[in-house]
């Protein structure tokens, strides 16, 4: 019986239209499970829409329909992106199907039933932008996620007792693949490990929802409805769930990694409490940056798909983004890079390399493939590209497996450039032109050794650029390329005689006009899409005031003393309290961690350079101080948004500044 592999996207809000962020997620996904058909795994991929809630009912009320008129439309919105983009999903879940209801239903049941529900006054504030309960709080603070004002809820609830779920949680995340990548499960452990209070799971005070089993005036807390989306589609809870038998637990669950405690600590919680397993395997991306900040249509500062597909076509937006974004760490996305990475790597390279190869078998060899004859002599090159395209097979699956699509591509791109310069330094053309026995022999071995190595990596970079590689499979001769099984690829399967397909480029070259093009499409759509004030991010920037004390000051001040400062150029300097949330070593950098930090109404990057005196896991949860308006600088091509506080001392190692746990994140320091 062949392997089973499942997977899922997380389902997307239906408040905004599909941007490239989402598309980024449903990519990789499609990416990772058209590999899987190929290495012959039974596959069931899903993906679908979040449609209910708060947020999905006040951006109806603000939209002047329904909510169901609103999450039919951009549903159907998403699918229909995703059809355009050749999306191979298996299974496409909404939330207000009746078929997830009575799933989700069934699922409360069983939870409440084991003893893992009960009913009280849940007294404490909401972030409706992330559906997310925040726990000690006061009114009116920010949310910790988004930094918006949360607000205020009063209501008799039902509460889901995560606490009970703890130790359990913790003995889960020593399953080293439970949660990548490391810096994510690190963050998990240490939340779970500072202590789980329950969790509301009910609301009252709005309808928009899936009806409490048994006392229908509570409808279930949005999480708890979308999460089990993953287990309904497959149908958990009806009477045919002869899938769910099958898929569940998925193999692989990729959610951008803002949402991972809802996938890593509820989620898994959910399960346990109804007695059903955990997914095997959770990987968190990260944020798709357009100008700087993550893409998002609060921001307004999204790209949609749409423009990217019009212009340069879809294997254009799905090799940019998992090549140019290192998997599980934040990425920016320009215009300018996917035409230059487009032109550099696609129309130059492989495109290229399968233009003049396959136009030279046409030319020199009838259309026919060529073989070297037993006899014929074989030099170092040509044994060289050989190797080098085994090698290629074995690095190139292994860094799939691990998901690092931008490390994959490059050994494949590798490849191509190797090839690239043997068909140079053996000029094919000029042997083409001779009569030479020997000669012919000569060409016979270039050009079958440029063919095989184009099949080579055409097989292995087609999860990432379907529509591309396919048409170079059928221009070599070999049919449909979605029968070929990747566990079979190996060097000298190209058969002698095989027809090549009718050749035509497959990248044509882009101009500067594309990226024109896809600037001024975006500039008209975005005029349509400007965030209304309510969803705006609250600005981050309190420099004004101390801006205008020091005008107003340096009128009646005395003369600084030189070799001193004047409290208005102190006042200059913002230092604030943070928290760190993250903390990564940067690769290649000793010295250097990546951390994102706190800082109340934000959450900010900031390259320290203090990864000799602490390890990333001791500075998780950790309170630090922060310079935060100093101008953004770039190192090792990381961008700084603050400077942290440290000690240094004399030949040591830099301490940081602390007795900082019981102040507030965002205090000022003066
Ligand atoms: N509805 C919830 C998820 C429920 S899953 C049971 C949700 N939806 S969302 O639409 O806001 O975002 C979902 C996902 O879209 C993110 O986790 C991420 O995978 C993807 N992205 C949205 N914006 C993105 C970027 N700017 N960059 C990268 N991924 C982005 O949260």
């Amino acid at each position: 019986m062949s392997k089973k592999f499942y997977i899922t996207t997380p389902i997307y809000y239906v408040n905004a239209r599909p941007h490239i962020g989402h598309a980024y997620t449903t990519i990789a996904c499609d990416a990772i499970a058209r590999r899987q058909r190929m290495l012959g795994a039974d596959t069931f991929f899903l993906t679908g829409t979040d449609e209910h809630g708060q947020k999905i009912e006040r951006a109806a009320q603000a939209a002047g329909k329904t909510p169901q008129q609103l999450t039919d439309e951009v549903s159907a919105q998403f699918r229909g992106l995703w059809d355009r983009m050749g999306i191979t999903y298996d299974d496409y879940i909404r939330t207000t199907s009746d078929r997830h209801k009575r799933g989700v239903q069934a699922l409360w049941r069983k939870i409440r039933d084991n003893g893992y529900i009960y009913k009280d006054q849940y007294s404490g504030q909401y972030c409706v932008f992330d559906e997310l309960y925040v726990d000690a709080a006061g009114p009116g603070s920010p949310c910790p996620e988004c930094g918006r004002p949360t607000e205020t809820v009063k209501e008799e609830n039902y509460f889901f007792k995560l606490s009970a779920f703890q130790d359990k949680l913790l003995k889960l995340y020593e399953q080293p693949d439970f949660i990548r990548p490391e810096t994510r499960r690190n963050e998990v452990i240490s939340f779970v490990r500072s202590g789980l209070r329950d969790l509301s799971i009910s609301r009252s005070t709005f309808s928009w929802g899936i009806p409490v089993p048994d006392d229908p005036k509570h409808v279930i807390y949005v999480w708890l409805d979308a999460l089990s989306n993953y287990i309904t589609a497959l149908g958990y809870g009806s009477d045919d769930a002869k899938l769910y038998e099958k898929f569940w637990p998925a193999d692989l669950q990729m959610i951008g990694k803002e949402i991972v405690r809802f996938h890593c600590v509820y989620w898994p919680a959910f399960l346990m409490a109804a007695g059903l397993p955990a997914p095997k395997s959770i990987v968190a991306h990260g944020w798709l940056l357009f100008e700087e900040n993550k893409m998002s249509k609060s921001r307004g500062n999204i790209v949609r798909a749409e423009t990217i597909l019009e212009v340069m076509g879809q294997d254009a937006l799905r090799y940019f983004l998992l090549r140019e974004v290192v998997f599980g760490q934040d990425g920016s996305f320009s215009f300018d890079a996917l035409v230059q990475r487009y032109n550099a790597d696609l129309a130059n390279g492989l495109g290229n390399l399968a233009s003049r190869t396959l136009a030279m078998i046409t030319r020199y060899f009838k259309g026919e493939v060529p073989y070297p004859s037993a006899g014929a002599a074989r030099r170092p090159a040509d044994g060289a590209i050989a190797e080098a395209a085994g090698r290629t097979i074995a690095e190139c699956n292994g860094l799939f497996d691990q998901y690092q699509f931008s490390r994959a591509l490059e050994l494949a791109w590798g490849l191509v450039a190797a090839v690239d310069k043997y068909i140079v330094e053996n000029e094919p053309w000029v042997l083409g032109e001779k009569q030479d026995e020997e000669i012919r022999a000569q060409l016979v071995t270039v050009l079958y050794t440029s063919a095989e190595a184009l099949r080579i990596v055409t097989a292995l970079v087609h999860p990432v650029i379907p529509e591309a590689t396919a048409k170079i499979w059928t221009q070599l001769g070999l049919g449909d390329i979605k029968t070929f099984r990747l566990v079979d690829l190996k060097w000298g399967q190209l058969e002698l005689g095989t027809k090549l397909g009718s050749v035509a480029p497959v990248f044509p070259r882009a101009d500067k006009s594309a990226i024109e093009r896809m600037q001024e499409m975006e500039e008209q759509g975005r005029g349509a899409v400007a965030p209304t004030a309510s969803e705006a991010q609250p600005s981050a920037k309190p420099a004004a005031a101390a801006t205008a004390t020091t005008t107003a000051a340096a009128k009646t001040a005395p003369p600084i003393p030189e070799g001193k400062i004047g409290i208005d150029d102190f006042t200059k300097v913002e230092m604030r309290v943070g928290q760190v949330r993250v903390a990564e070593k940067v690769q290649g950098a000793d010295k250097l961690l990546r951390l994102e930090v706190d800082l109340g109404n934000e959450v900010r990057q900031v390259v320290a350079g203090i990864a000799e005196a602490y390890a990333p896991e001791a500075l998780v949860g950790r309170k630090v101080a922060i310079v935060t308006n100093l101008a953004p600088r770039k190192l090792r091509g990381l961008e700084s948004n603050g400077m942290i506080l440290a000690a240094s001392v004399e030949g040591g190692k830099p301490v940081l500044a602390s007795f900082l746990e019981d102040v507030p994140v965002g205090a000022k320091l003066k």
